[in-house]
Formats: C-alpha cells, sequence, structure tokens
C-alpha cells in the first residue's frame, strides 16, 4: 500500500472527526505536539497544516506498516524536521517520551484499527476474510490470537468474552472451543467463525462473531490497560493548558477514558480539566460519508497550571 492509494477504495484509513479533534488538538502554530495512533497520518496531516515551521509532531504507532507507510506520505516534512515518527505502544509514552516531559501542547490518541488492519486478512482481524488467528497491532505483542486461543482456560475465555465483548453466549462459546481445540487447533479466522456459527443461531451469527472478534483482539493487544497506561502517563507529559483528546470507537474504552479524566480531575491535585461534559459525536454527514466513524466518541480534557 502506497500513499498514492490514498483516497481510493483501498485506502489505508479514512480519518474519523478530524475538524473535532484538530479544534481541541490545536493550541499554537509553533507547539510541540504527539500523536500517539499515527495509522496513515490523517490527523498528523491536518494539524501539520495549521502548524509553523517551527512546530512539531510527534507520530507513534505500534505497526511498523503504519511506520512505514507514514514514512513515504510525510517524506517532505520529515526532512524538514516538522515531524518525527517512533514505532512504539503509546502505553510507553512517558518513557519514548520523557524529553518531552511538560512540553507537549496536545496528545491525541484515536484508537482501535485503521482500515488498513481490518481489510488486511493476514492481520487475522476480520471473520469476514480466511486469514491467520494473529490479530496483533505490532510484532512484539506477546502473544497471537491463537495462541491465546489455545493456552487460556475454558473460564479465562468465557470471562474474556463477557468483559471485552458484552457477548451473551460467552460460556457456551468458551465451553465449545475448548472442546473443538481437544482434536483441531483453531489456526484461522474460518476456524474460529466456524466454531462461533455452530452456537449462535443465524440471526444473531453477525452480532457474534464482531463481539467474538472484537473481545480477542482486545485482550491479543491488552487495548484497556495500554489506554489506562497512556491516560495515567499524558496529563504529566502536557504543558500547562496542554490538551489530550481521545477518539475511541466503544464503550469499554469511552467508560476508562471518562473515568481517567473525572478521577484527574477530582483528585486533591487535579491534573486535568474537563472539556467534553458529554463525549463530541461525528456529525450525520461524516457517517453517511464514512459509516465506520458511526460509533466514534470524543473526549477531551486540559492540563490545569
Ligand atoms: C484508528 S487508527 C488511527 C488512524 C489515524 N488517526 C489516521 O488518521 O490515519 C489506530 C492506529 O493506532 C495504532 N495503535 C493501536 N494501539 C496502539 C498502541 N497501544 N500503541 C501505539 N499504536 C497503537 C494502530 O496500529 C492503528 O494504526
Amino acid at each position: 500500500m502506497t500513499p498514492q492509494n490514498h483516497q481510493t477504495s483501498l485506502s489505508f484509513h479514512e480519518p474519523v472527526m478530524v475538524r473535532e479533534a484538530l479544534e481541541l488538538w490545536f493550541r499554537s502554530p509553533d507547539g510541540i505536539y504527539v500523536d500517539g495512533t499515527l495509522g496513515s497520518g490523517g490527523h498528523t496531516a491536518a494539524l501539520l497544516k495549521r502548524l509553523s515551521p517551527e512546530g512539531h509532531i510527534v507520530g507513534m504507532d505500534i505497526d511498523p506498516n503504519a511506520i512505514a507507510y507514514c514514512q513515504q506520505r510525510f517524506a517532505t516534512e520529515l526532512q524538514q524536521g516538522r515531524l518525527r515518527l517512533i514505532r512504539a505502544n503509546f502505553r510507553q509514552a512517558c518513557e519514548v517520551l520523557h524529553d518531552l516531559k511538560g512540553k507537549v501542547q496536545g496528545f491525541l490518541l484515536d484508537l482501535g484499527l485503521s482500515w488498513h488492519q481490518v481489510d488486511t486478512p493476514e492481520r487475522g482481524f476480520t471473520f469476514r476474510a480466511r486469514g491467520p488467528l494473529d490479530m496483533r497491532f505490532g510484532p512484539d505483542s506477546p502473544q497471537t490470537a491463537e495462541a491465546l486461543l489455545a493456552a487460556a482456560s475454558e473460564e479465562e475465555l468465557a470471562s474474556l468474552l463477557r468483559r471485552y465483548g458484552e457477548e451473551p453466549r460467552a460460556r457456551v462459546l468458551a465451553r465449545r472451543i475448548v472442546q473443538r481445540r481437544r482434536s483441531t487447533p483453531l489456526r484461522t479466522t474460518a476456524d474460529l467463525r466456524a466454531v462461533v456459527e455452530e452456537v449462535v443461531p443465524p440471526p444473531h451469527r453477525l452480532k457474534s462473531l464482531a463481539r467474538v472478534f472484537q473481545a480477542l483482539r482486545i485482550a491479543v493487544n491488552d487495548e484497556l490497560g495500554a489506554l489506562r497506561e497512556a491516560l495515567e502517563c499524558a496529563p504529566h507529559l502536557l504543558a500547562p493548558t496542554g490538551r489530550i483528546v481521545v477518539i475511541s470507537y466503544h464503550s469499554l474504552e469511552d467508560r476508562i477514558v471518562k473515568e481517567m479524566f473525572r478521577q484527574s480531575f477530582a483528585s486533591n491535585m487535579p491534573l486535568l480539566r474537563i472539556l467534553t461534559p458529554k463525549p463530541l459525536r461525528p456529525s450525520a454527514e461524516e457517517i453517511q460519508q464514512n459509516p465506520r466513524a458511526r460509533s466514534a466518541r470524543l473526549r477531551a480534557a486540559e492540563r490545569l497550571p
């Protein structure tokens, strides 16, 4: 995938809520900014347009493909020193960016997956195509979905499907996975899909498949743990009145963002002021143009001086 394909049906990604995110993320033209989930660099590209030659963005992504794509897309800005790309997990932002502590004007997290990840069957994120049960955002995640499905106990599987997928048939699905793997290991997305289809009647299948695949992806990448660590670290990176902006795509993530902003606001030494008492949602027009935006919720908070 090259940057030239960007606006075609094979897009790497179509950024979500760019206008709303930019309004909160952008502070001053010569500030320092972090994009913790670079993807195809859609948000970064929009911010770069607002920055002066002094302004600077650090783009992070755990996926080497996203970094490689952006190296091409932003060759000029990289050469000019206006952008730095780092392949790392955003949960390590405070370690990786320790030189920026107290200096960042805006920190953006646009959670979840890029289109490129979903639409590449070899990554194993989609039940709509056959591929290996990988589901790792990056090669350094500790285990693949295949390894997790082979090693987890029935209780662990049931709990994971319930907690991360809110799947009502979690217990019976977990039992069937364990029965199935005794004879044949689950290796591909089609193997997992077949187990779900054995258990769930046709009218509910697509929803269950989406929930099961979501639950595994969250577990494989420890997505909620990574989000918590990033939100703990972010206020320490921010300059006074600097902002953290988070776009999330399911209620578990949004709840964590809401609660962590509130805790920080309500503590004895509040670090953040909440800017979005209610999450912002994409416009009807955006959802019509990009249905994958429909579940997005954006929250933002500001570092108190
Ligand atoms: C929704 S996409 C971001 C899209 C981006 N805003 C754009 O405009 O193209 C999410 C990206 O975050 C990355 N990602 C997910 N979890 C991550 C983590 N813990 N650390 C770093 N990157 C992560 C994924 O690899 C993916 O590229």
